[in-house]
């Protein structure tokens, strides 16, 4: 396993990085209304982080994936196709968006309901926003990452929802997905111990049914095995001296 530590310099870029993420679900919530197609959403997200950011959308080819975001609507659980699919109220739709800028990336999704949500996507997205701060918030110095799957998966199974499995967290910077995993369960005290300059995404996928997910044919978008509603929130985040730094905070959040 080889973690990198990001220098100052370097912890400036993604810094950038994951900022310029953040401003493009900033900018695309607006869209997200019934009618709208995820390729819509897609070609408008393409168009900003090209011609606007001048940055480079890091899924378009990324092992062949075809579009430059992910939209995952109600049971799918990630990695979801932008297509002709149009959205109607009701439906939860994630939208995850990794920018490359200065040569680091920034990763980062939120959920987005249309229209009138549901009462359980309500709470589904809910529990899953508190599950992936109770990750964030074990970060630290000499913390273990078994302490961010135990906080994610305690709080989860308490509220009745399921944490995947399959599916996990990354190391990231110059390389997209780099070492270590973050898994959303586990058991404190034990993996990987943090340090200062690592830099990570925590981005639990959390199904209201069991936690089994089946890929379909496409390669990629992979959805929960009985059709329940999954949900995901996504962030970038530094360790620092003392703590943590979310480099993907919203306008709403700063
Ligand atoms: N953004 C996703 C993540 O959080 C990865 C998407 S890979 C893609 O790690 F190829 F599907 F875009
Ligand atoms: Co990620
Ligand atoms: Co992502």
């Amino acid at each position: 396993m080889t973690v990198t530590i990001k220098t100052p310099e370097e912890q400036d870029k993604m810094r950038t990085a994951g900022r310029l993420a953040a401003e493009v679900l900033d900018m695309i919530g607006d869209y997200v209304k019934p009618g709208i197609t995820t390729g819509e959403l897609d070609s408008i997200c393409h168009a900003y982080i090209t011609d606007v950011q001048d940055a480079t959308p890091a899924p378009l080819n990324y092992k062949g994936f075809p579009k430059s975001i992910c939209t995952s609507v109600n049971h799918v659980v990630c990695h979801g196709i932008p297509g002709e699919k149009k959205l109607k109220s009701g439906d939860a739709v994630n939208i995850d968006i990794t920018v490359i800028k200065d040569g680091f990336h920034g990763d980062t999704s939120r959920m987005f309901h249309v229209g009138k949500p549901g009462v359980q996507a309500r709470r589904l997205a809910e529990i899953a926003f508190e599950g992936m701060w109770r990750g964030i918030e074990e970060l630290a110095p000499g913390k273990h990452l078994g302490d961010v799957g135990a906080a994610i998966q305690t709080f989860v199974e308490k509220n009745r929802f399921s944490v995947v499995r399959e599916y996990c967290g990354h190391g990231i910077g110059r390389v997209f997905h780099e070492d270590p995993q973050v898994l959303h369960y586990g058991t404190r005290g034990v993996g990987l111990e943090l340090r200062e300059g690592m830099t990570l995404t925590v981005e639990p996928m959390i199904n209201a049914g069991k936690r089994h997910v089946r890929l379909l044919n496409d390669g990629w978008t992979v959805v929960t095995k009985d059709h329940s509603l999954s949900a995901q929130w996504e962030h970038t985040v530094l360790i620092t001296d003392s703590g943590y730094e979310v480099l993907t905070l919203g306008q709403a959040d700063r």
